[in-house]
């Protein structure tokens, strides 16, 4: 039988599965102060029990940290790495699967988070169709992530090509073109090397 390789099964050259540990305590130093008030204000104006999906939720980070703005949310979360999701809180329903094939019924959730893992999915584009397959109409998409029009974002993309991956690094006003094809309206802050992405439907 063919061996198949990172990029055909789906999963990451970066060992995730490894990696719980490490991004469960440390992983909080990339969210800045700029990125979760950008959450909180996302979060604002959700009503009870409407429900998040946590797209590359790795140990769920975006999450808990959305769960301290709003506690009375139902909290999913998605991720390829076992390894990573063992971390998670206890309120998070967790799923091992990716961004580009979701398990979930058509219009499911309310809202999608994707803290700093668009980068990592092999198709994109795929994985859009999926969120708007899985969102409901006048759903919400949040996306945090590292610009590729900076210097330390570039340097990033440039050490995950080297170790294989997929690097879907974009500049904030690229990703809000693409974002805007799929039918979304689009707010982007931009945070020095990083940025927030705020859609609806
Ligand atoms: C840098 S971590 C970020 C984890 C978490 N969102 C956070 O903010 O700490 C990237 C995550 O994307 C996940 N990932 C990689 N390929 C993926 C895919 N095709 N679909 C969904 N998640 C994927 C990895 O397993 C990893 O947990």
């Amino acid at each position: 039988m063919k061996k198949r390789n990172a990029k055909e099964t789906g999963c990451s050259m970066i060992p995730f599965n490894n990696l719980g540990f490490v991004f469960k305590h440390f992983g909080s130093i990339v969210y800045s102060k700029p990125i979760l008030e950008d959450l909180c204000l996302f979060l604002h104006g959700f009503s009870d029990k409407e429900s998040v999906l946590d797209i590359g939720a790795g140990t769920g980070m975006m999450s808990e940290f959305a769960y301290r703005c709003n506690d009375n949310l139902r909290y999913v979360a998605i991720d390829p790495a076992e390894g990573m999701l063992k971390y998670a809180p206890p309120y998070l329903e967790t799923h091992i699967a990716n961004a580009e094939l979701l398990p979930f019924e058509d219009d499911s959730f309310d809202a999608i988070f994707m803290g700093e893992s668009l980068h990592h999915f092999n198709d994109p584009d795929a994985a859009f169709v999926e969120v708007l397959r899985v969102l409901k109409n006048g759903g919400r998409l949040f996306i945090y992530d590292f610009d590729l029009g900076t210097f330390l974002g570039k340097s990033i993309y440039l050490m995950e090509k080297l170790f294989g991956e997929p690097a879907n690094f974009y500049e904030p006003s690229v990703l809000k073109e693409i974002l805007e094809s799929y039918g979304f309206t689009v707010k982007i802050n931009k945070h020095k090397w990083r940025y927030t992405v705020s859609a609806s439907l």
